[in-house]
């Protein structure tokens, strides 16, 4: 039955994972995959979880199936976490489900966008994040990139992207990062916001905004005001969210999948779709991470408690960013390397040449993806000297 099936290579970011376990060197260092880090390289629960996470065990009487929308008081407080008060005004017009994760929430974003509609294109940002392409374009949805990123200036290549927009059809779909962009670090300012808002409205383009990162950028607010900006302003918008960074809750699959429709008549039809897709692909989402997370946004004290973790969080890797861009140009005051600190979240793209990015794996054990991104979040006081040795080492390899 299945000899006929090659093995396949690893996935570009989770191999990297393997290879660094795989990896007997003790000095070996793992700037791989997008999970946060504390000091001490640990993926932390946060307090605010954990005890959540103890009152809902506490209260739990039944393990009986959540329904195949999942948790809807996390549906409701998750939006209004990424929509604030918009979400009040908008939700008779606003369609949300329960999904398995951010990745779930992307992926049954293509398949309702592929059932509704299925000759519209997503555009995706070049670069993505790795799993965007592969994620979305399984369900059969077409998918094409719009210029982001100008790796000369390390910023956003945004007149090239306008163009881009502006040269679209009505009804196709625009997909962008809410913030800390992956894997370049790079986001739109307000001002670009609002100008790639009124380019959308003009053309009748849809938004589709994927929030992996809210509270990981500056803060919780600031994070969201370009995607409130747009969710003010256009009848049609997706948005994916996913809880795995900001709550710590990776492997509990926790994310939504929230769409705002036209009416409140489309809305409604969109919902039975939702449930429709996800129950004949998985059923039902699972339950717990939506229910700690409902516990969290719910209850003023642990709210609190985790939004200052966030801020916590955010501090640590802004702190790291300077650490290592000040190691760098210590080692190399003939290079500019304060970009660094101008980046938001977890990523920043090193600009190595693949060489560069070999050299840095295999002679440097420092483990990076193939598009020499790095996690910042793993670097540490500890291992910082080591990083910036490595990363000057392979700056010129070509
Ligand atoms: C840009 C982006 N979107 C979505 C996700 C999905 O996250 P998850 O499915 O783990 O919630 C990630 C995770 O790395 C991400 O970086």
């Amino acid at each position: 039955m299945f000899g006929n099936l090659e093995t396949l290579p690893p996935d570009p970011i989770l191999g990297v994972t393997a290879a660094f376990r795989a990896d007997p060197d003790p000095r070996k260092i793992d700037l791989g995959v997008g999970v946060y880090r504390d000091e001490n390289g640990n993926t932390p629960v946060p307090a605010a979880v954990r005890e959540a996470e103890r009152q809902v065990l506490a209260a739990q009487s039944s393990k009986t199936y959540v329904g195949p929308l999942g948790n809807p008081e996390f549906n409701e407080r998750i939006v209004a976490l990424a929509l604030g008060e918009l979400a009040g005004t908008l939700r008779e017009r606003t369609a949300t489900i329960q999904t398995v994760g951010g990745c779930g929430a992307l992926r049954m974003a293509a398949e309702l966008l592929h059932a509704a509609s299925p000759g519209s294109v997503v555009h995706v940002s070049d670069p993505t994040w790795a799993n965007h392409e592969p994620l979305l374009g399984n369900s059969g949805i077409a998918l094409q990139r719009y210029p982001y990123y100008e790796p000369a200036t390390r910023s956003v290549a945004f007149d090239r992207m306008l163009e881009h927009i502006e040269g679209l059809p009505a009804g196709a779909v625009l997909l962008l990062h809410g913030s800390c962009h992956n894997p370049t670090g790079v986001d739109l300012e307000l001002a670009q916001w609002r100008a790639v808002a009124d380019v959308l409205e003009r053309r009748g383009v849809v938004p589709f905004v994927d929030l992996a990162y809210q509270g990981l950028g500056d803060d919780l607010e600031t994070d969201v005001a370009g995607l409130r900006l747009l969710a003010a302003r256009l009848p049609t918008l997706l948005l994916a969210i996913s809880c795995s960074k900001n709550f710590g809750l990776y492997r509990e699959r926790t994310g939504a999948l929230a769409v705002i429709a036209e009416n409140a008549a489309t809305a409604r039809a969109i919902t039975t779709h939702q449930a429709r897709i996800g129950r004949r692909m998985y059923s039902m989402p699972p339950d717990h991470g939506a229910a700690v997370a409902a516990r969290v946004l719910g209850e003023a004290q642990l709210r609190r408690a985790w939004q200052d973790e966030t801020v916590a969080m955010v501090a640590r890797m802004k702190a790291l960013r300077a650490l290592l861009a000040g190691r760098l140009a210590g080692r190399r005051p003939d290079r500019d390397f304060s970009w660094l600190t101008g980046q938001r979240g977890m990523f920043s793209l090193l600009g190595l040449a693949p060489a560069g990015i070999r050299a840095l794996c295999v002679e440097e054990h420092v483990y990076v993806p193939p598009d020499g991104r790095i996690n910042i979040a793993g670097v540490s006081d500890a291992n910082v000297d080591r990083v910036a040795d490595a990363l000057v080492r392979v700056l010129e390899r070509r």
